[in-house]
């Protein structure tokens, strides 16, 4: 599934991305561009991203 539409990044870069070390929206923004063009994906790469680094932090716990 496309998320970032404007730099035809799907969720599966995404989700390589977070399994790789990757911990913030901005992060992934560096990383792959989602998010970085008109805004309108961030929410949408939040969402995939809160789950995992909220298992990483609760695991570091
Ligand atoms: S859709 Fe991702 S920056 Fe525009």
């Amino acid at each position: 599934m496309v998320v970032c539409h404007c730099l035809a990044v799907n969720d599966s870069t995404i989700r390589e991305l977070l399994d790789s070390g990757a911990l913030s929206v901005e992060e992934i923004g560096t990383r792959c561009g989602a998010g970085t063009e008109c805004g309108s994906c961030v929410e949408q790469v939040r969402r995939l991203a809160v789950p995992q680094t909220f298992a990483i932090r609760s695991a570091v716990a």
